[in-house]
């Protein structure tokens, strides 16, 4: 016992010493104390906005559910973890865990998994009867040699094309036709610029580089070819890809000359105030659209990104028990909530997100959610690489500077060189 809190301690001086070196971190309140064992840190990134109102939905009801357990927020702010992943891994080195933190489905968890950081859920899956009520496709993704790792949150879907309606009619371009493919896309951006709109596709910084990229591969690989592209089926030179960089860079053409400094918050602000007529984001941007007061279908609708029909391109958060997460109880106990019905429902409703559950009405859900909901049960599923599903965190990284990098340069070739070298660096 003596050890454990002198290891408590200890962890206690990182945290405060993180917190301090942070300092600016936007909704970082960590004010962890481990004596106290009515608590639990819980470490996102949903820190503003629209994310910051999801998790809230969630908070409210750990707070119904465990109403002597004070929830202390380590968000730390930057889409995608941009910045959160990075802050994370320095915590984790240092034996300073929260009580649980999200990650991504997929090769992200197995990352942690492979660093040993993280508890095996198997026994709390069982105990609450959660096998049966996720999805297969999702526990999979979950799992590392038959122990299941973390609790899935919600689903979200990256290859979506949001659409500004009223920006496209003025244009006479039919908002609700999805063009056929990117060259039809390409030819409608072009319609648009010449109507007058400086900018039409708003993008963000590198990581909303990253999928946009992604969506674009799965467009001209298609599914099998793109799922390809992680197992070493497909190569990173191939005519595909060639014809992928090819549209990605014609793409950057038409987009808002800041887009390296801003995140998909702000990237798809510019498309809300009407001056851009479509963004590429995962749907945490339908949230924004409700929140500033948007009526689907009427003032814009979504299409998956011309040719990706039939396709959906997962990702899904969850939340994890870490190696000496220093209030397993309390974490145990978010967990409950994060898997519940009504926990699942009132995230998913405020996020833009699916629930993770299968036992859902879809009825319940708004008109977006319920073409997410059908897409997913129907459609063809591949994994995100900018959100952790498809990648473990090292490859991403480096497709991520190469896209990042090709934003200055243009050159095709040195993009797919790298490409190829990363591929290389994490399939060995
Ligand atoms: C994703 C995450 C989503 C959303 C998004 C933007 O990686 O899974 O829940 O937060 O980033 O930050």
């Amino acid at each position: 016992m003596r050890k454990r809190m002198s290891l408590l301690v200890g962890a206690v001086a990182v945290s405060v010493a993180l917190a301090g070196c942070a300092g600016g971190n936007a909704g970082s309140e960590s004010t962890s104390d481990s004596g106290d064992e009515n608590q639990v840190e819980v470490f996102t990134w949903w820190a503003s906005g629209s994310e910051k109102v999801g998790l809230d939905a969630l908070v409210e009801v750990f707070a119904e559910q465990y109403p002597d357990i004070e929830f202390v927020n380590a968000a730390v702010a930057g889409g995608a973890g941009s910045n959160a992943k990075a802050a994370l891994a320095s915590r984790l080195e240092a034996d300073n865990p929260p009580d649980t933190f999200q990650a991504h489905a997929g090769a992200e968890l197995s990352d942690y998994i492979a660093a040993d950081q993280l508890q095996d859920l198997s026994a709390f899956y069982d105990e609450n009867g959660l096998t049966d009520v996720f999805p297969e496709s999702l526990i999979e993704r979950l799992t590392v040699d038959g122990k299941i790792y973390s609790v899935p949150s919600n689903i979200h879907r990256a290859n979506v094309t949001w659409v500004n309606s009223s920006v496209l009619d003025k244009a006479g371009i039919d908002p609700t036709k999805a063009p056929a493919d990117m060259d039809a896309w390409i030819a409608d951006l072009q319609k648009l610029k010449d109507s007058g709109v400086e900018s039409p596709l708003a993008l963000g910084t590198e990581w909303t580089q990253m999928q946009l990229l992604e969506t674009v591969l799965l467009s001209d690989l298609g599914a099998e070819g793109y799922s390809g592209l992680w197992d070493g089926t497909t190569k990173w030179d191939s005519d595909g890809v060639k014809t992928a960089v090819d549209h990605y860079s014609q793409l950057l053409g038409f987009v808002n000359s800041d887009y390296t400094g801003l995140d998909w918050d702000a990237a798809t602000q510019i498309l809300i105030d009407g001056n851009a007529g479509y963004n590429v984001m995962g749907d945490w941007a339908e949230a924004a659209f409700v929140q500033a007061g948007l009526t689907y279908d009427t003032d814009y609708t979504t299409w998956p990104v011309p040719g990706t029909e039939g396709v959906f391109d997962f990702l899904a958060d969850s939340f994890t028990l870490p190696v000496g997460a220093p209030h397993e109880a309390a974490a145990k106990d978010w967990l409950t909530t994060i898997s519940s019905a009504e926990g699942q429902k009132a995230f998913n409703l405020a996020k833009g997100s699916i629930p993770a559950r299968t036992d859902t009405d879809a009825s319940e859900y708004p008109a977006y959610q319920q073409t997410a909901i059908s897409s997913f049960a129907n459609d063809t599923v591949v994994s995100s690489l900018a959100h952790g599903a498809a990648a473990p965190i090292a490859w991403s990284a480096d497709i991520s500077s190469a896209v990042g990098k090709f934003g200055s340069d243009k050159d095709s070739d040195s993009l797919i060189k790298a490409l190829v070298a990363a591929s290389d660096k994490a399939q060995g």
